[in-house]
């Protein structure tokens, strides 16, 4: 029979739980929610789907008010942040005072957001930035901090600036890991930024994807960006490196040596693998890298130069199809969740690395079952290229190219893909299944083999009213009370 004492302790958890101010599950994993899509789904369907797979703490790229409403009082910890765009403004104190005051404190009340970090900036220093942000991320950051402290919130809440890992490298001369240093370009900016992170007690946020360095180079050894162990090495003072996220990240614990600050705390601010968009981005390779990461971080193995707890935030929580494709066409499929918040393969977060599928987004409204389709009766096609042109200009078409899951269609299905594509995102409306006389609407789903054409989600209308009612609460800790 349960003692009395553990009854209690039960039943104040299940409260806790079933109220939402506890999240069952992983301890320590966050997740990145971008919202650059179409058709997003509502902030509280992602809220109680982050809830159901015990998903605690998450990273968001600014402070939309939607989200941040939907957060508070949900126990989640929350790292909110000042997009790129507005550095310039908040490298004057008064104006970062009022960031503070409107994005932050506004939220910090009892039942308000758990607002942990405050990320200044998105990986600033990427050369592909020209060095647009590089004189004013730091004063930018020291503003911030400031101002939560002078706000009283700095003991609680850290400004740290997620970076790239273009920060830091080796040299070629001696690639490993224990020879990291700063890029020699902003070595003495990266110095002076570590050297404010470690007086503030805030961590170094970077940036890791194993798949971008396959992406970036078909030299590298594919085993090397998994966690199943890699035919060759490298070997640093006896160190054996098999995977190249241990290898990136004490890269990064020799730069902040180098640079004085070797005891700094690092936070993983995004790591993981997208499904389409290249000849390495899919299902079964993100399954792969998931099943390789999760169990290590469950075990708090840490890498060989900083054994132990890793704070890490997976990238990302769903499909983002609004988001720009400059850097390649897998842009778009870094999540977990497809846009529509089911899962797409099987991820244990708990890292017991059981097979099975996460919690899909409940209540989610879809718009009704029509696609639009090439009609295969069209008389005049001369105009065909153009009009697939201006679909996938105007709509997601990532997944026919290289590598993807509808590469193999033949030309119609090209042109009923980028059709329906741009028929979905245009909510379905009359006139953008016409294309010239070349398209036609039908209720029967012409998805093929492995290639889904999809029905967008209706995010016009609110899920409704499901949250638990005071009533269900109560009949609920009445039935624990009697299961006891
Ligand atoms: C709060 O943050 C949002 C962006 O997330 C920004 O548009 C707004 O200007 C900020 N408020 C202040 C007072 O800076
Ligand atoms: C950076 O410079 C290159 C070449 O000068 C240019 O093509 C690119 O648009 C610039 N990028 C940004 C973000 O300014
Ligand atoms: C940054 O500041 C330096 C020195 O004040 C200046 O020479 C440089 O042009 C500035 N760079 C940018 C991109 O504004
Ligand atoms: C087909 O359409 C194009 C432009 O829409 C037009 O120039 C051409 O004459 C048409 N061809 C026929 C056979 O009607
Ligand atoms: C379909 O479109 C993809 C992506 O643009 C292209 O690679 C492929 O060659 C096209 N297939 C046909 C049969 O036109
Ligand atoms: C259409 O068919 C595909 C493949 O059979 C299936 O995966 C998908 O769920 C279907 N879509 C809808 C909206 O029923």
């Amino acid at each position: 029979m349960l003692n009395l004492w553990f009854r209690i302790c039960l039943l104040v958890y299940v409260m806790v739980g079933l109220m939402g101010g506890l999240p069952i599950g992983v301890e320590g994993l966050g997740v990145n929610w971008g919202t650059m899509a179409t058709h997003k789904l509502p902030p509280k369907i992602v809220v109680q789907m982050l809830k159901d797979n015990g998903i605690g703490k998450v990273k968001l790229f600014d402070t939309e008010q939607s989200s941040m409403s939907v957060l508070a009082g949900s126990g989640i910890e929350v790292m909110v942040a000042i997009p790129n765009n507005m550095l310039a403004t908040v490298a004057d104190y008064d104006k970062a005072k009022d960031w503070v005051r409107h994005n932050v404190t506004r939220y910090n009340f009892n039942g308000g957001v758990k607002i942990k970090y405050v990320a200044v900036g998105n990986e600033p220093f990427l050369k592909s930035y020209n060095n647009s942000f590089l004189n004013i991320t730091f004063p930018a950051l020291q503003n911030i901090q400031n101002a939560l402290n002078e706000a009283g919130l700095g003991d609680t809440i850290k400004a740290t600036v997620p970076l790239n890992a273009d920060v830091y490298e080796s040299p070629q001369s001696n690639p490993v890991p224990s020879a990291g240093i700063f890029r020699s370009d902003i070595s003495d900016l990266m110095t002076q930024i570590a050297q404010f992170l470690h007086q503030n007690n805030a961590p170094f946020t970077v940036n890791i994807y194993p798949f971008l360095s396959l992406y970036g180079n078909d030299n590298f050894p594919v085993d090397y960006a998994f966690f199943d162990g890699a035919s060759a090495p490298v070997v640093d003072n006896g160190i054996q490196y098999t995977n190249v996220f241990d290898a990136n990240y004490d890269t990064l614990v020799s730069a902040l040596k180098a640079a004085g600050f070797g005891d700094l705390p690092i936070l993983v601010g995004e790591v993981g693998w997208p499904t389409e968009g290249d000849k390495n981005a899919n299902s079964n390779l993100a399954f792969r890298f998931y099943n390789g990461l999760l169990p290590r971080l469950a075990a708090n193995k840490g890498t060989p130069l900083r054994p132990g707890y890793i704070e890490v935030y997976l990238f990302g929580l769903i499909d983002e199809d609004a988001k720009s494709v400059a850097p390649g066409n897998f842009e778009r499929h870094w999540g977990i969740f497809r846009y529509d918040g089911q899962p797409k393969y099987p991820l244990d977060l708990s890292g017991q690395g059981q097979n099975k599928y996460l919690v899909a987004a409940q209540n989610v409204k879809y718009l009704p079952k029509k696609w639009c389709t090439f009609d295969p009766n069209a008389k005049n096609v001369s105009k065909l290229a153009d009009n697939i042109n201006y679909a996938c200009t105007f709509a997601d078409c990532t997944t026919l190219g290289y590598g993807s899951s509808c590469n193999g269609l033949d030309a119609n299905g090209n042109a009923s893909y980028a059709f329906n594509m741009y028929f979905q995102a245009q909510n379905q409306a009359d006139l953008s299944c016409y294309f010239q006389g070349m398209a036609m609407v039908t209720t029967q789903n012409i998805s093929q083999a492995n290639c889904d054409f999809i029905i967008q989600i209706d995010s016009s209308s609110s899920p409704g009213h499901w949250h638990s009612s005071p009533l269900t609460l109560a009949v609920l800790v009445v039935s624990v009370l009697v299961m006891l």
